[in-house]
This record gives structure tokens, C-alpha cells and sequence, in this order.
């Protein structure tokens, strides 16, 4: 051979190994998913080391990933009140820019999320809190400044046409060719219509993004990431007492989201959320070919049981336990019997690529990353199949998993409702009944002393 050939040839192998080399860092296989939201960039967040053993390739922030708004005092009296139907000054105010960057960097440096950082790669999406102000949609003015600061916190790159479109959802395809993982984050804040006006939730540039992914080329798996609640309408079943946000608050949209699910026959598909300080996991039944899961994890510091004292926690997990739904998804391997946890938490997606067929575990864990909550299902389960949602619905309407918690029996559906009317009724009749014994006390010995002076 000429020398010619011999530098052709090394010229060749160098150049294949080092596209081995680029191929295979781009498409590592993922087996392992964290996830999570909700964490006070203030408070401790020793959850970090279970995450960190729970070892993820990905790990997704599914918002409130530090909490910029400024929260005031709780006041029903006085000059700002900030609670009640009498209420003139808000409880929620935005931070300037300046405090929200501290606050970001406070969050970055935290030693556990810091370790995290070196082996994982971390994306994300924002929920009300680091969108700036609780409960805010796209009436917020400082949206466009937030979006930058979300972005640089999640080291986006600078030339990143995220950082160019209006709002900050994204997606990703991971994994190599066979076994490919697509994760779909959503934008639920920057075109949000007002609550309670069944408006948009992700604006017609979301939605026509939307679109195309999931008609994207076929993936073995795709998450879809929601801040808020897509499957438990929990709302249905709180109210009049309090309503948490979440995507049954928006009914059209929703049906618009589940309609697009169907159309696009996407298999292995489920969803995470975060928000609501609590973990469970519901499954819907009544949407598309195959049992869609929702897993929420929330959260990585907030959560519920956290602002009573130690001895209500039981009092929290027997609310919990009360409160009525048809979509949770209840078994004997949960932590607790209302098969919620209100403790710190984090969600965890194992997938088992040798398994045939494929195996899925969706589990919620606690702080020593043990399971609380979870799901085994395999791919083969989440299989689009030929199926018509409108003759599902007729044939399943009353079954757990198909029918809506608007759908309950009001007995059951405000039950909550109706016992926080009962203890407020027994409170008020014991404060009369103790006033009227008090007053009664106080004449018999007023004109005892009468008497005596008689
Ligand atoms: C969720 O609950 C709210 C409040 O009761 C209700 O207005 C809404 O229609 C419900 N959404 C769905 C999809 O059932
Ligand atoms: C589904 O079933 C309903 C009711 O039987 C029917 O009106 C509708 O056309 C069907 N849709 C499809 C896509 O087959």
C-alpha cells in the first residue's frame, strides 16, 4: 500500500471513533428519571442526597423551583388586611430583579442540588412562584425578565431559541435509536388566561408547538411535564372550602389536551406534575387507548404536613384520607392509606430496557428515598390502541379512573365541606352555650351578693 492508503485509513478511523465517541455521549441510555418542585431556596433541602443516590441521568424541575414572590403577613384586621372577602392589599407581591437573581443563586448553590448538577443533567419548566407571583398567568408584567432568569438558572445556552420564544417550554429527546425518551415540558404561566375564565392555558403558539411534538416521529417513552395537575380535579372535591390550581380548572382545555393525546396514537406516554405540597399518583382511564398516568411530586422542601405541628400530622393524613377522588390510584403498597404523602418527596421513573416487555416504575419517595407511592406498569400497557373515547366514556362513565369527581354524589363530594360546617356549627353552639352559662353564672351571684348586702 502507497502511503497514501495509510493516511486514508487512519484519517478514517480516527474520524469514525470520534463520531462514537459524540454519538454516544449524545445518546446515553436513560434508565433513571428524578423529578421534582416546590423547594424554598431558604429552607433546608436534604432531600438532595436521596435524589443523588437514586443516581438519574435527568433530572426534571417541575416549578416553584425557588420562591421569588414576597408573601405577607396574614391579616384579617387592620389597615392591610391580606385574608378574607374583606381583604384590600395583596398576600402575594412580586420581588425586583435583583432579589429574584439572589434568590436563584442561593438555589444554585446549594451544596446537594450543586453534587446533583455534576452527573446529571437538569432541565425545566416554572410554576407561579418563580414565574414571579402565586397563582399569576399572562397579565404578569415582568414575565419576560423571569423567563431570562429561569433560563440562565438552568444554564440554557445564550444562543438557545428558548431563550427568543414567548415562554419557556421545551422538549427533549433522549436515549439512543430503539429506546428513545422524549420529555415534553410545558409553559402553564406566560399565556395563561385568568382562573375561572375556562380560558387558555398554553396560548396558540404552545398549542401549535405541541402539536408537532407529539406528532413527532415515535418514541418508547413521553413524558409530559405540567406544573399544575393535569388528571385530579381536587378543586371538585375542596371547594367551597379552598381551589387549587390545576388543568380541570380550564375543562376545555384539558379535553383539548386529551383529544390531541388520542389523535396523535402516541404510545408510552404519562404524565408529571408538582404544586399541591403533597405526592399521589392518578390515572386516567377515559382518555386515550391506555391508562394515563399522572405522577406528582411536590415537594423538595414544601409540603403539607410540614405547617401544622407534629401531633395534627395525623389529622392532615386522616383530611387527606377523606377527601373524595375517582382517580387516584390506591393500593396497599402506599406509605399511608389515603395513599398521599405530605412530607418532603421527589418522584423517581425507573425503566427497564432488558425487561420483556419493557417494565416502567413510577414511584414517589421520601426524604431517605423510599417509596411512598408508585406505579408498575410495563410499555406494552401503554399502547395506543384502536380506540374510541366517546364509546369508552358511555360504557365506563361510572367506574373509578373514567368518571370526573364533578360526577360524585354531593354527599360524597362535599363531604369535606359539610364536616368543616359541622365542627364550625358544634364551635359556635358550645361559644354560645358557654356565653349563655357564663351570663347565667354571673346573675345568680350577682343577686347572691344582693342578698348578702340586704
Ligand atoms: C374541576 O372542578 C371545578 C370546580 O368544582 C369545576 O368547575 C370543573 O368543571 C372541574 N373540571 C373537570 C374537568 O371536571
Ligand atoms: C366514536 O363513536 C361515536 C359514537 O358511537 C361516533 O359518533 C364517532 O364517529 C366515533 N369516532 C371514531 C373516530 O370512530
Amino acid at each position: 500500500m502507497g502511503w497514501k492508503l495509510w493516511w486514508w485509513w487512519w484519517w478514517w478511523l480516527t474520524a469514525a471513533a470520534v463520531e462514537v465517541a459524540a454519538e454516544s455521549a449524545h445518546h446515553h441510555l436513560v434508565t433513571r428519571i428524578g423529578f421534582g418542585s416546590c423547594a424554598n431556596q431558604g429552607a433546608p433541602q436534604p432531600i438532595w442526597n436521596a435524589i443523588i443516590d437514586f443516581d438519574p441521568q435527568v433530572f426534571i424541575w417541575l416549578g416553584d423551583n425557588i420562591y421569588g414572590d414576597i408573601r405577607r403577613p396574614f391579616k384579617i384586621f387592620g389597615k392591610e388586611r391580606t385574608i378574607g372577602p374583606w381583604r384590600n392589599s395583596p398576600r402575594f407581591i412580586p420581588s425586583s430583579e435583583q432579589e429574584m437573581k439572589s434568590r436563584y443563586g442561593k438555589a444554585k448553590s446549594n451544596p446537594g442540588y450543586s453534587r446533583l448538577r455534576k452527573n446529571t443533567k437538569v432541565i425545566g419548566t416554572w410554576d407561579d412562584h418563580d414565574y414571579g407571583l402565586n397563582d399569576a398567568g399572562k397579565e404578569f408584567s415582568r414575565k419576560v425578565t423571569n423567563q431570562r432568569l429561569l433560563l440562565d438558572f438552568l444554564g440554557e445556552p445564550q444562543d438557545s431559541p428558548r431563550r427568543k420564544q414567548d415562554g419557556v417550554y421545551a422538549s427533549y429527546t433522549l436515549g439512543p435509536i430503539g429506546r428513545l425518551v422524549k420529555v415534553i415540558l410545558l409553559d402553564t404561566r406566560y399565556h395563561r388566561d385568568p382562573l375561572r375564565s375556562d380560558g387558555t392555558i398554553l396560548g396558540s403558539s404552545q398549542w401549535e408547538w405541541l402539536e408537532k411534538e407529539l406528532n413527532s416521529s415515535p418514541t418508547s417513552v413521553t413524558i409530559i411535564g405540567s406544573s399544575i395537575q393535569v388528571i385530579s380535579n381536587l378543586s371538585a372535591t375542596t371547594g367551597p372550602l379552598f381551589y387549587m390550581e390545576s388543568w380541570g380548572r380550564f375543562p376545555k382545555e384539558r379535553d383539548r389536551l386529551f383529544k390531541l393525546i388520542e389523535d396523535s396514537k402516541r404510545d408510552g406516554m404519562f404524565f408529571i406534575s408538582g404544586d399541591v405540597h403533597f405526592g399521589e399518583i392518578t390515572r386516567y382511564d377515559c382518555a386515550t387507548g391506555y391508562p394515563l398516568y399522572d405522577v406528582t411530586a411536590s415537594g423538595i422542601t414544601q409540603a403539607v404536613e410540614k405547617v401544622v405541628p407534629q401531633p395534627l400530622h395525623l389529622l392532615v393524613r386522616f383530611l387527606a384520607w377523606l377527601t373524595p377522588t375517582t382517580m387516584r390510584v390506591m393500593d396497599h403498597n402506599c406509605r399511608y392509606r389515603s395513599c398521599t404523602y405530605g412530607l418532603p418527596n421527589f418522584g423517581a421513573v425507573e425503566i427497564d430496557w432488558n425487561a420483556a416487555p419493557v417494565t416502567l416504575k413510577i414511584e414517589v419517595r421520601d426524604v431517605n428515598g423510599n417509596p411512598v407511592v408508585g406505579v408498575a406498569t410495563s410499555l406494552s400497557e401503554l399502547q395506543a390502541r384502536n380506540f374510541n373515547s366517546s364509546i369508552t366514556k358511555k360504557t365506563r362513565e361510572h367506574q373509578r379512573h373514567c368518571s370526573l369527581e364533578v360526577s360524585l354524589p354531593w354527599i360524597v363530594r362535599y363531604r369535606l365541606a359539610i364536616l368543616a360546617s359541622c365542627a364550625l356549627a358544634i364551635l359556635v353552639i358550645a361559644l354560645i352555650g358557654g356565653v349563655w352559662a357564663a351570663i347565667l353564672a354571673c346573675r345568680r351571684c350577682g343577686r347572691g351578693l344582693k342578698r348578702k348586702c340586704d
